[in-house]
């Protein structure tokens, strides 16, 4: 999580080649969560990769990567060609990874990852019928849990442990008293890496008030007896940005934790433009044009690198760093996006967004 490189002085080695990729197979989602920034912000294009495209820009490449995470912003189930594009990973030495919301992880999706994908985080907000649909939008709580429960059915058949499962779901005010409810939803799915908390990024004016850094009390408590709870159960248990003081304390120099990503690994979007990171908005080029390997050794990232860990001169992107992992949750203008009218890698903000006022849940 935390990482020990001190502010400027002491700039990472960058690899020879992006050894992790991080690709959004679609910039599509099946559901629209009340707290999502797709729920507010509209992507560049509508779009999805195709197998053909997907091998086009990156099956040459395949075997000198190490890590494939398969998402970033948007719902990669929803990518018709999901299962074609495994295929092709799968026949190369590299750990893939990837978040759904579960909904779509239906028996045919699961048969293809069973003993084959890596890692496989599942996002749940709301741990019944009416809170999942409260934060959400959806009613398929029970879909998700059946998913789950075929998933795991079919692990112990093929005695496998792949892929190993991890929950994921979102602190905000109105949230913090499910934690214990999340440590037993992944007990009871066997998911060997727990639980992980995000803090939650308001991308609307309804959510300002729900955010960590406002509820500090609350959200203190909260996490203490959530980790209490979870080592009593044998669950692990993870906020993403660390606890309140670990972050204050962590992002003081830079205004975010210390980050590596742009040395190690490389973010491309469904369009095949590619990006820094997942949350960046400064693009490098597009793999239609340009190789994988070029962009890497392009001055573009070259220049962008030299502004992510010197507060002198700062990347815009990286002042508000909105990366789970690397983000301060101590200062409000990180974490209320309501007002701006842009969003990662494009995304601009609907016409007319619908608040999700509490009288229409
Ligand atoms: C944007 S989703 C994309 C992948 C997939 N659709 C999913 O839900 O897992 C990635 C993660 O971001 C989390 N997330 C979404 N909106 C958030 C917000 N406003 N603040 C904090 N986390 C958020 C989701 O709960 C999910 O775990
Ligand atoms: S959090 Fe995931 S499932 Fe929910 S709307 Fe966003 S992309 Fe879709
Ligand atoms: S925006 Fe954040 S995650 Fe991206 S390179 Fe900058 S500091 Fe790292």
């Amino acid at each position: 999580m935390g990482s020990t490189l001190s502010p400027s002085n002491d700039e990472p080695v960058a690899d020879a080649f992006p050894v992790h990729i991080d690709i959004d197979l679609s910039s599509k989602c099946n559901l629209r969560c009340t707290f999502c920034h797709l729920s507010y912000f509209d992507p560049p294009q509508s779009t999805q990769i195709t197998a053909g495209q997907f091998s086009a820009a990156l099956g040459p490449d395949l075997p000198k990567i190490k890590k494939l995470t398969l998402f970033s912003k948007y719902e990669p189930l929803t990518c018709k060609d999901f299962l074609p594009i495994f295929e092709q990973v799968c026949c190369h030495e590299i750990e893939t990874y990837f978040s759904t919301n579960g909904v779509l992880l239906g028996p045919e999706i699961a048969g293809a990852l069973v003993g084959r994908l890596t890692f496989l985080t599942v996002s749940v907000t709301g741990f019944d019928t009416a809170a999942y649909k409260k934060h959400m939008g959806s009613d398929a709580f029970a879909r998700v849990q059946e998913n789950l429960t075929h998933l795991n059915q079919l692990k112990r058949q093929r005695q496998t442990h792949l892929p190993q499962l991890r929950l994921s779901t979102v602190a905000m005010s109105d949230t913090l008293n499910d934690l214990p409810m999340a440590i037993d939803f992944a007990r009871r799915f066997d998911m060997t890496e727990g639980v992980q908390v995000t803090s939650l990024i308001a991308y609307d004016e309804f959510f300002v008030s729900k955010i960590p850094i406002l509820n500090q009390e609350a959200f203190r408590n909260a996490a203490r007896s959530a980790q209490a709870y979870a080592k009593e159960r044998g669950v692990k248990l993870v906020l993403q940005s660390g606890t309140l003081e670990e972050n204050a304390r962590e992002t003081l120099d830079l205004g975010h934790r210390a980050c590596h990503i742009p040395w190690h690994r490389l973010s491309i979007q469904p369009n095949l433009d590619v990006f820094p990171c997942p949350v960046a908005s400064v693009r490098l080029g597009n793999l239609g044009t340009r190789t994988l390997g070029a962009i890497w050794n392009g001055p573009e990232l070259a220049a962008f690198r030299l502004g992510v860990n010197d507060p002198d001169r700062m990347n815009p992107d990286c002042r508000d760093c909105a990366h789970c992992r690397t983000k301060s949750v101590a200062r409000i203008e990180v974490n209320d996006r309501s007002q701006s009218n842009t969003c990662y890698a494009g995304m601009t903000r609907k016409p007319a967004a619908p608040s999700p006022r509490e009288d229409r849940r």
